[in-house]
């Protein structure tokens, strides 16, 4: 299956390649034919990389330590210099393998490089697979602050290959399904339901929904003026819980946490019965005056106001804009 991202008014335009075994064909769907840097961590199996990289006649590989704390200063400078010294130039191209911490760094360094060169990914976990690697949000985290420097890049293709999959961890699954959890409660009652009653999980169901969901989200909203917020639910208390863990818990897990404390209390069971299903954590020691601190520098935040995404009906949700201050209530 390919999802077309399109976005007339912003002259946006780049494919998602759904298909199994996708990742053996490249030459299918990258330009590959140029000098191309394959940035990847540690953590993901050498033989998926190899496999990318001899189909590539011109090919460097920049591995970075697996984790969180790999989205930083240290290694956007190391990665560009090691461009500038094998002579990249504004033809050539970066093709991201990993996970989100992959998938925004390059997207940060390929913006960067000469101005922006041609960027491919090839997310390797269900949460890449599902939301980071679209809709060209990249980032690095700064003084513990999450994602609080980067740009929007938006990538040429993306090639999903769901037999990645197969080597990941179940702990970094449910933590991508947290995502498309997120998805399906503002958005979708039926993929919300599927994923309630399912007794085995379809993974290339499930991703091609997900993706198409959020797809229609960054197409409308590229930029994140408005509705693009939306995808923000269960990230703002999400997102500090996650700088105040320091890397215990992981980006789903905080998310599925921060879910919880913005859903009407009629649909609180429903949501935490689909959370334990998977595995995923529902609640965590909260330092209420911390949560604040770091929700008045996220990104999210304007002035003493913060915009919230809040469900109360299964497939929607509404926008609310409080006073940080008044998080406190949330988090009762
Ligand atoms: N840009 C966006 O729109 C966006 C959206 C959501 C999340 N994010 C970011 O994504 C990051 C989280 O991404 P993530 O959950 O993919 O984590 P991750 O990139 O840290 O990957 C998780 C772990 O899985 C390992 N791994 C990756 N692929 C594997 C495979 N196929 N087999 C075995 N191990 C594998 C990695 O080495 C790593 O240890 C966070 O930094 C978050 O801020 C960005």
């Amino acid at each position: 299956m390919v999802i077309d991202v399109k976005s007339k008014t912003n002259d946006i335009e780049y494919p998602i390649i759904i298909e199994r075994d996708s990742i053996k064909k490249l030459n299918n769907y990258f330009n590959i034919d140029r000098k191309v840097l394959i940035i990847t961590d540690d953590g993901i199996p050498r033989n998926l990389v190899h496999t990318i990289s001899k189909q590539i006649s011109d090919v460097y590989i920049f591995t970075i330590e697996q984790g969180e704390a790999s989205k930083n200063f240290t290694n956007y400078e190391n990665i560009l210099e090691f461009m500038v010294e094998k002579k990249f130039t504004r033809t050539d191209c970066i093709i991201a393998v990993g996970g989100g911490v992959v998938g925004d760094l390059s997207g940060f360094i390929a913006n960067s490089y000469m101005r922006g060169i041609d960027f491919y990914n090839i997310p390797t976990t269900l949460l890449s697979e599902v939301d980071s690697s679209i809709g060209g949000k990249c980032a690095i985290d700064f003084l513990n602050i999450k994602n609080n420097i980067g740009c929007f890049k938006f990538p040429k293709a993306v090639l999903i290959d769901s037999n990645t999959l197969e080597t990941l961890d179940a702990r970094q699954f449910n933590a991508g399904l947290a995502e498309v959890i997120k998805m399906a409660a503002t958005f979708s009652k039926d993929l919300f339901n599927y994923l309630k009653s399912t007794k085995k999980v379809d993974i290339d169901y499930v991703i091609s929904e997900a993706l198409k969901l959020k797809a229609d989200v960054v197409e409308k909203d590229p930029f994140e003026k408005d509705l693009r917020k939306v995808l923000n639910f269960g990230h703002t208390i999400g997102h500090a819980i996650e700088s105040l863990n320091e890397g215990a818990l992981l980006h789903g897990e905080c998310v599925a946490i921060g879910m919880t404390y913005m859903v009407d209390s009629s649909i609180k069971d429903e949501l935490l019965q689909v959370l334990e299903k998977y595995n995923l954590p529902t609640s965590c020691e909260v330092d209420t005056q911390k949560v604040i601190d770091l929700i008045k520098v996220d990104k999210k935040a304007s002035s003493d106001n913060v915009t919230i995404v809040y469900v109360s009906k299964i497939g929607s949700f509404e926008f609310r804009k409080i006073k940080i201050d008044s998080i406190k209530d949330y988090l009762k």
